[in-house]
């Protein structure tokens, strides 16, 4: 039989969860997934990434390559400007595969408009004085505050350093085909743009245009990327749970939850991978937190995190569960060598290599966790590369549809987000907020 390329290993779940419970919800998981596939559940105009893979044709990837060529050709650094959805999948690729130390000539892409701090504004701009850069903004909507005020403070320092003809050759847009401020200014001003499709939510969109293009400039081989997500697709097709870990992910965490272990913690032991849990948590807390029901959702990265949340993880409030993400083959690695004086003490690792000791690390912690009551589940990936990055991103899209039909929510919409929005809108005195403002004003 054929390995699996995405191992999942459960056996420390087991002993929290009851098999008749187990079978029960195989029930619950193969309707969801079916719900799903039919698309006739909620929110279903919004599960195009579903049906995005096998649309993709090649001019479209070889157009995002060459605005990808270009850009690394005219300019030193890329601005990515968005937030949620329209920067962390990008964000989450390019962390995954870059080299921890930048090499000297290489681009740099580097991402804004995902806060609001004016200190981070300001010191960016300072940075860029210097530099040739272009620019790719990233808003579905083309309204979102944060990436509109980040985009106009550096459009307005690209204006002061180049001419009309060629600020305009150094702005791409990705936003929708013809709503929002940001598409108005687009055809206006002449950009280059990308769409992001009408039926992907932001969480969804890493493969459309808004993560592959930055993650070109980056470069990274998005075809090989698009192919460890068709095969993840393919992998997980509707079938009994064992024989599909995607189902099986999401039955065990319901069970967990159901039980009371409530919150989700995602753990590497790769710290390439700590962007990716950004990408996730995105993903699930979105989508399932809501109607006042669903997991929260964390992350942590060992053995880092084992000197700050192990304690808790080991010995406090048994209220989560660990999905680790293992990687079998690291990109590099090391031996340890003798040392004549070994007054460090650390002889007795002589010709083990880092990874291994990385390893039996995380071996070593799992079992204290359960131990400790802490239930965990392990994913293990060959290696680090632009096929397991899209295969993880589709097990995971795939698993969060289906666990959001499980919990009875509509996993592809996000209402809360609004909220935040028309208090801060009312406080800043933005029209048509007018009577919320005064009536925040009385309560402030
Ligand atoms: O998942 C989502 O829909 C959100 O997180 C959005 O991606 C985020 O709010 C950014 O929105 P927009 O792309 O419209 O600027």
């Amino acid at each position: 039989m054929k390995e699996k390329y995405l191992k999942f290993n459960y056996n420390n779940v087991l002993p929290f969860v009851n098999q008749n419970d187990l079978k029960a919800i195989q029930k619950e998981v193969t309707n969801a997934r079916k719900t799903l596939d039919n698309k006739d559940g909620e929110g279903n105009d919004f599960i195009g990434w579903i049906d995005l893979l096998d649309q993709m044709d090649k001019d479209f990837l070889n157009d995002i390559q060459n605005t990808a060529k270009k850009i690394r050709k005219q300019s030193q650094v890329l601005v990515v400007i968005g937030i949620g959805g329209s920067y962390l999948g990008a964000k989450a690729a390019i962390e995954y595969m870059k080299p921890y130390f930048q090499k000297r000539k290489s681009l740099e892409v580097i991402f804004a408009g995902q806060n609001l701090s004016s200190t981070y504004l300001n010191e960016l701009i300072t940075y860029l004085k210097n530099k040739s850069f272009s620019i790719n903004v990233i808003s579905k909507s083309g309204t979102t505050t944060e990436p509109a005020i980040a985009f106009r403070a550096l459009k307005q320092l690209l204006e002061e350093k180049y001419s009309k003809e060629e600020v305009k050759d150094r702005i791409v847009a990705t936003t929708d085909a013809s709503k929002g401020a940001l598409r108005t200014l687009v055809d206006k001003e002449g950009y280059k743009s990308y769409v992001v499709p009408d039926d992907i939510g932001g969480r969804f969109s890493v493969l459309t245009p808004v993560g592959l293009l930055p993650i070109a400039v980056a470069g990274i081989n998005i075809k090989q990327m698009i192919r460890g997500a068709k095969a993840s697709k393919r992998a997980y097709k509707l079938k009994d749970i064992y024989k599909n870990d995607v189902h099986m992910y999401v039955a065990l965490r319901h069970l967990l939850y159901r039980k009371g272990f409530s919150l989700e913690l995602l753990v590497n032991n790769e710290p390439k991978l700590n962007y990716f849990s950004e990408w996730w948590k995105q993903l699930f807390g979105e989508s399932e937190g809501k109607d006042e029901v669903g997991l929260f959702v964390s992350s942590a990265s060992f053995t880092t995190d084992l000197h700050s949340l192990g304690q808790f993880i080991q010995d406090g409030k048994k209220v989560l569960f660990e999905t680790m993400i293992e990687v079998e083959e690291p990109l590099k690695d090391l031996t340890i060598e003798n040392d004549p004086l070994n007054l460090d003490e650390l002889n007795y690792l002589e010709n083990k290599s880092v990874d291994y000791v990385n390893k039996q690390a995380l071996k070593g912690t799992m079992l204290a966790h359960l131990d400790g009551g802490t239930p965990n589940m392990l994913l293990t990936i060959p290696k680090i590369d632009a096929y397991s990055f899209g295969y993880l991103v589709y097990f995971f899209e795939l698993a969060v549809g289906v666990s959001g039909y499980v919990l009875g929510v509509n996993p592809f919409d996000q209402p809360g987000v609004e909220s935040y929005k028309k208090n801060m809108f009312a406080l800043l005195e933005k029209p048509g907020f007018e009577r919320l403002t005064e009536d925040l004003k009385k309560r402030i």
